[in-house]
């Protein structure tokens, strides 16, 4: 199925502010957990493990398809987006590693925490960097293309899933990052 692409950029920058939110929350816990309190290491789990199940698998692989669209209609408005890939890579991996690491101490191991919080922080830092490239940059280009024909495109490998925290609200394993939000609102 074809979604229309103006839609498909409003849900994608809709999913920028979710994981905004859920940045400030990571870094909220970073910030206690150097501050030399106990972090919630649940809720810091929970939240590692929703940026591999939403962002890093539905959000974007979507992206990727609409760059690569971008790169094939418009040429001219292409340049530098063969890096795009690889930096939705190196972030999927950080963040693998890193919810490994915060499930490792979960179950009883011990993990340094001073390369925890240096490992966490370097995350938001990339995360953070790179979705501000996207909307700074990269998501104009679309808005450009868009703006010059309008275009369908077939994100329906994904469309079927939900974001199970904020679409969702129901999942069970994201209960303290759902009572984490409505109390932060
Ligand atoms: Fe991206
Ligand atoms: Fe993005």
């Amino acid at each position: 199925m074809q979604t229309e692409a103006r839609a498909l950029m409003r849900e994608l920058r809709e999913d920028h502010r979710n994981m905004a939110t859920i940045l400030d929350m990571l870094e909220g816990v970073v910030e206690q957990a150097s501050a030399g309190k106990d972090p919630d290491f649940e809720l810091f789990a929970e939240i590692m493990r929703y940026v591999t199940v939403y962002p890093d698998a539905v959000h974007h692989p979507k992206e990727d398809v609409v760059y690569e669209q971008l790169r094939i209609k418009r040429p001219d408005l292409a340049k530098g987006l063969e890096d795009v890939p690889i930096d939705h890579d190196e972030i999927a991996a950080l963040g693998s590693a890193l919810r490994d690491d915060v499930e490792a101490i979960n179950a009883g191991a011990a993990v340094r925490r001073e390369k925890l919080i240096a490992d966490t922080m370097s995350y938001v830092d990339r995360l953070r960097s790179h979705m501000a490239w996207e909307e700074r940059d990269l998501f104009q280009r679309i808005d450009s293309m868009l703006f010059a024909e309008s275009q369908d495109i077939d994100v329906s490998e994904f469309e079927h899933i939900k974001d199970p925290v904020f679409e969702l609200e129901i999942e069970a394993g994201f209960r303290r990052l759902l009572s984490s939000l409505k109390a932060a609102t």
